[in-house]
């Protein structure tokens, strides 16, 4: 074989693997209940496409301003301020929000972050229970399959394993 067609051979291989890779990670998703522990956590919910849209619509009108318009927070979010605050963190998979289960991310968004963790406003006054649901499913759609299933099963069992 000359150079070539070798290196042609070897990018068909690394393209190939790589496929297999990414669709293994989509393919994830647990779609049947599973039982740990004595504990059975139901299949992952598909997210509803409407509910979707009028979570980003919700992001992009309260939440954009700070956690940025794809989701990414802003730079250095993992560096504390000097008075001990943290800035913005992304809510895509880069992020924390999926190591909350749903009722703590309520909670938070709700009420507001710790005056002494940051300038996260309280969104009780604006916006219903409904509406704040609805901004999570569009953040969901950032994560992929190991955030979801990981997330669903600490809402599902009340489980938080990072605060
Ligand atoms: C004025 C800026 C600002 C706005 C607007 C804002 N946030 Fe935040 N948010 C922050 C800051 C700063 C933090 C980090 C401090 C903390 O965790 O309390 C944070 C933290 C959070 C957290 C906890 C960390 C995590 O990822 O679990 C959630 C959830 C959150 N924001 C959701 C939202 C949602 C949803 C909206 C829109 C409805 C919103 N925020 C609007 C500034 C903002």
């Amino acid at each position: 074989m000359n150079k070539r067609l070798r290196l042609i051979f070897f990018g068909v291989i690394v393209v190939a693997v790589g496929g297999i890779l990414f669709w293994q990670k989509q393919a994830t998703l647990k779609s049947e209940a599973v039982t740990i522990n004595g504990i059975t956590v139901p299949p992952v919910p598909v997210l509803d496409a409407e509910e979707i849209a009028q979570g980003k619509v919700t992001y992009n009108q309260y939440c954009v301003s700070c956690h940025g318009a794809d989701l990414e927070g802003v730079p250095n979010w993992k560096i504390s301020q000097p008075d001990g605050t943290l800035l913005p963190p992304p809510h895509d998979s880069n992020g924390h929000t999926w190591h909350h289960p749903d009722t703590l991310l309520l909670q938070i968004i709700s009420d507001g972050g710790l005056p002494e963790n940051g300038n996260m406003p309280a969104f009780s006054e604006t916006l219903s229970e409904e509406d704040i649901y609805a901004v999570l499913a569009f953040i969901k759609t950032s994560w992929g399959a190991e955030e979801r299933d990981f997330q669903w099963w600490i809402s599902t069992t009340q489980n938080s394993f990072y605060e």
